[in-house]
Order: C-alpha cells, then structure tokens, then sequence
C-alpha cells in the first residue's frame, strides 16, 4: 500500500468482505454487495481487523532470496488422490475450497484428510453440520483410530465466527476443517444472518486466520440445486485452490455399475487443474481407485458393436482408456442435433463436420448422440480421432476391430495432429489388452519417445482421417 492511502484518514470498507475503497460506492467492486460500505477509519478500523491487515507503521520489503519458497510447504493429506488433485500435497497456509452436492462425501473425504494428514500438531474440524456424537460415529465407522490420528483431531460443532475464532487461537491447529461455509455467520457482518456476505464475511477471516499462522484450511461449500450464487462461487476468489466432487452417472454404461466420485480443481494456484482424483464409496468411506485406466472400459467377449470405439487419453499425468459410444439417427427436426454431455458438443460438431467433408460421409442430416462409458467428462483433444471413429462406425455400421485404442486430434483439414506422451498411451493400452494402436504419424522429425512408440509393432500411424479409416478397419 503506498503512503499516500496511508496518510488518509478514513476509507470506506465492505462490512461483507473488508475491501475497502477511498471514496463511498453504492456497491463494494470486490464482493458485489449493495450498500456495505461504510466510513472506517484507516489503518485502524475495526479493531484487531484493522491491526492485522494495516497496522504496521513502515511498509517492510524483503530480499526475495531470502524468502522461503512455498514449494518446501507441502505436507501429503495421506490420502494420495487428494494429494494428487491438490498438486502434490496440501500447501500450508493454503486454503482450499471443496464443493459438491450434499451427500457427495465432503465431510467423509476431510475427516479422513484430518486423520491421515502428516501434519505436526492438531487438527481443527469445526462443524456447523453435524454433532459431535455424529462425527465421532463416522470416525468410528471409517476406523479412523486404525487407519490415522484421531488423537490429534479436535471438534467444535458450531457455525459461529467468533467461537470459531476463540477454539482456533486456543488449539493452534496446523490443519482447519470447516464444515461448511453456508453455516458460518458473524455479528460483524451485517445483522442477517445465513447471508452470502455473511458466508463471504466469515471465510475471509477464516483465510486470513489459516494464511498468518502456519496452517492449511479446508472450507465445505454445498452446491444447491437452487443455484450457484448461494454456494461456492462466491467464495472462489478467497481461496487458493477450488476442487468440486462429481459423482458419475451410474446409468452411462459401465459395465460393473461402480458409484465413482471424481475431484476435480477448478481452480489452483499451486498446481495444475488437469488432475482429477477418483473415488468409490463404500462402508470404510472413501477409496482410492487404484485399476482407474480400465475404470472406463466396458469389457466384452468377442465383436464390438458398431459406434463404439476405445480412446487412450490423458487426465492430468495419468493415461486412461474410456469407451466412445456414438449413435447417429435421422434427425428428427429441421436441423440435426448434438447430444453429448460428457465430451463437449462443440468438439462433436466440428469432428462430425470434418467426417462429412473429408471422408463424403453424410451427417449432417443427423441427430448425434456421445456418450463415455462410466459417465467421466473427457476434456482431452487427443480424444478426437476415436471420436471420429466412432461417428463413422456409428453411421456406416462398420464395428471397429476389438483390441484396438485410439489417440490423436484431428482437424479441420482432416489431418491428424500428433499428441503428447504417445509412448505411454501405447504402453497402457497394450497393459489393458489392446494389442492394436492408432494414432496420428509424426511429420515433425522423428525422434526419441514418439518414434521409438510410433515405430513399435502394432502401432498404425495416419497423417489424415481418410488414411486412419482405411488403417482401422484394415
Ligand atoms: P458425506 O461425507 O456426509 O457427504 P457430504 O458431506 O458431501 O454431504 O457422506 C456422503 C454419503 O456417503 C452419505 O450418504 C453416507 C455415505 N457413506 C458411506 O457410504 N460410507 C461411509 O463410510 C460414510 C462415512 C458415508
Ligand atoms: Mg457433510
């Protein structure tokens, strides 16, 4: 902060979320609450708020070099799908948002996380939610006492900001757990309670509690089904990293029927969002799923259907083989229509348009349906030219060869683009039982990893749709 706001005597702070502004608006620009601001002194304010954030007298630099890199700050969360969405581990003095609909597993995933973290000192799990007895119940349940630390866990089941704020100053925990936001409320802002400023209000202090001592937070939001705006949305910009839980669609085809939960970041300051972890739930509560390359295969004995075909992509540092389901059927309206929730249906189109262009196969005068079995999104561009495939075998009636995986992206020219890390994709497909492989040939010259996989027995390598077409079912 310069030293010109500094010699101000007052500013205008947000009573939802503490922004403050030099001059008085009608609607704070930080949170988007109506009539918030009010006259605050500066650098003072409301008391301790107000010392924390502003009451140092000289602004203080510090040699860069001589600053601890927050990478040294991890600490594994024990539980390594966590691990693995978080980027790595949990970031101390980071705070992390989990949402997800309720019953999804948010308050059994972080329980388990306060258990098995490999945290020095306490944990905090603060419960607006449930009892103690409840908790200690699912503790049991999980077998907690067996499986982590249930010693150092202690609880306060309140959603109160102030009793909050006394138990975390007394216990000193390394690790929060709050559960959720939409039971959070304080005096300090504004006189409704079960408010989004009140929720903004509370999480921020929570924030900034974990970010000024050396500690890690957890923050549940629920996502209604009444909208986003009440939920973790509006939280999103106070934290450092946002992971949703999904469950799949237990009706999209997988064959064993299992209830998968994926976490997803959408948002990481410390690592990327391409990771997704993957759960089931059972009677021990959450566990990893360790087969998650075959997860999204249908085994079959003997011929594929026509319209399926089985796609090596890339979530994050891991290569999954998913199932392409595509049906195609005269449109039904004056125009043909995209139906695909799990791949988006842009990508559809824009496939299915080069399909009609390149190979003279006629779709455009059809309804398009996509599916992935198990139900998991695939936002990977190497999924392309087993979508291809499966339009056109869809559409010619042509089933593709069981035993044969798929990777690569196409374009709109029809050429094939080659992808990344094609040696693994190969070498987890051949792990599953699919001896065939095609993929796009690499015109850049040929070298290291992508020759050597592009060059291994079984491997057909195309430079365009037409030439994978003939190479696929040849
Ligand atoms: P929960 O963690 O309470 O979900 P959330 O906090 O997101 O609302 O648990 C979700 C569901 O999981 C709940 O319906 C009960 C079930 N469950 C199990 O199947 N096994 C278990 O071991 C536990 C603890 C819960
Ligand atoms: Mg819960």
């Amino acid at each position: 902060m310069g030293a010109g706001m500094k010699a101000r005597k007052f500013v205008y702070r947000c009573s939802a979320c503490a922004h403050e502004e030099p001059k008085w608006l009608g609607r704070c620009p930080e949170c988007g609450e109506w009539n918030t601001l009010a006259e605050a002194a500066a650098g003072g304010g409301s008391g301790a708020r107000g010392e924390r954030r502003e009451g140092r007298a000289t602004p203080q630099t510090v040699p860069l070099a001589s600053v601890e890199s927050r990478e040294g700050g991890r600490i594994s969360s024990g539980i390594a799908e966590l691990d693995r969405v978080l980027g790595g581990g949990i970031m101390r003095r980071g705070a992390v948002l989990v949402g997800g609909e309720p019953g999804i597993g948010k308050s059994t995933l972080l329980l388990q996380a306060a258990a098995s973290a490999r945290i020095k000192g306490k944990a905090l799990y603060v419960s607006g939610e449930e009892s103690a007895g409840q908790i200690k119940l699912r503790a049991d349940r999980l077998g907690l006492a067996q499986t982590g630390d249930i010693a150092r866990i202690e609880v306060i089941c309140t959603g109160s900001l102030a009793e909050i704020e006394t138990a975390l100053n007394a216990v000193k925990p390394s690790l929060v757990v709050v559960d959720s936001a939409q039971t959070l409320f304080s005096q300090d802002a504004g006189s409704v309670p079960g408010t989004v400023s009140q929720m903004k209000y509370c999480s921020f202090e929570l924030v900034t509690w974990v970010k000024e001592r050396d500690a890690a937070l957890f923050l549940v939001a629920h996502v209604t089904k009444e909208g986003v705006i009440a939920g973790p949305k509006a939280l999103e910009h106070l934290v450092d990293t946002v992971l949703y839980f999904e469950r799949n669609d237990k009706t999209a085809g997988l064959s064993e029927g299992r209830d998968c939960r994926f976490l997803r970041a959408s948002k990481n300051r410390f690592g990327s969002v391409d990771e997704i972890g993957i759960f089931t739930m059972g009677d021990r509560g959450l566990s990893p799923v360790d087969d998650a390359g075959s997860l999204f295969l249908v085994r079959r004995d003997g011929e594929l259907p026509a319209g399926v075909a089985t796609a090596a992509v890339l979530e994050g540092t891991r290569t999954m083989l998913v199932e392409i389901q595509a049906l195609t059927i005269p449109a039904k309206g004056a125009t043909s229509r995209v139906f695909s929730d799990k791949i988006d249906s842009g990508r559809v189109s824009r496939v299915a348009a080069a399909l009609e262009k390149h190979l003279g196969l006629r779709l455009s005068d059809q309804d398009l349906y996509v599916n992935v079995a198990g139900g998991i999104r695939i936002s990977e561009v190497g999924v392309e030219l087993a979508l291809a495939l499966a339009l056109y075998s869809a559409r010619s009636g042509l089933a593709l060869p069981a035993g044969l995986a798929i990777s690569g992206e196409l374009s709109l020219t029809g050429e094939l683009r080659p992808v990344a890390r094609l040696a693994g994709r190969v070498k987890t497909a051949r792990g599953l039982g699919f001896p065939e492989f095609l993929c796009p040939r690499d015109t850049r010259q040929e070298e290291g990893e992508q020759a050597e996989a592009g060059a291994a027995e079984g491997v057909k390598a195309a430079g365009d749709i037409k030439t994978a077409v003939a190479l696929a079912y040849g």
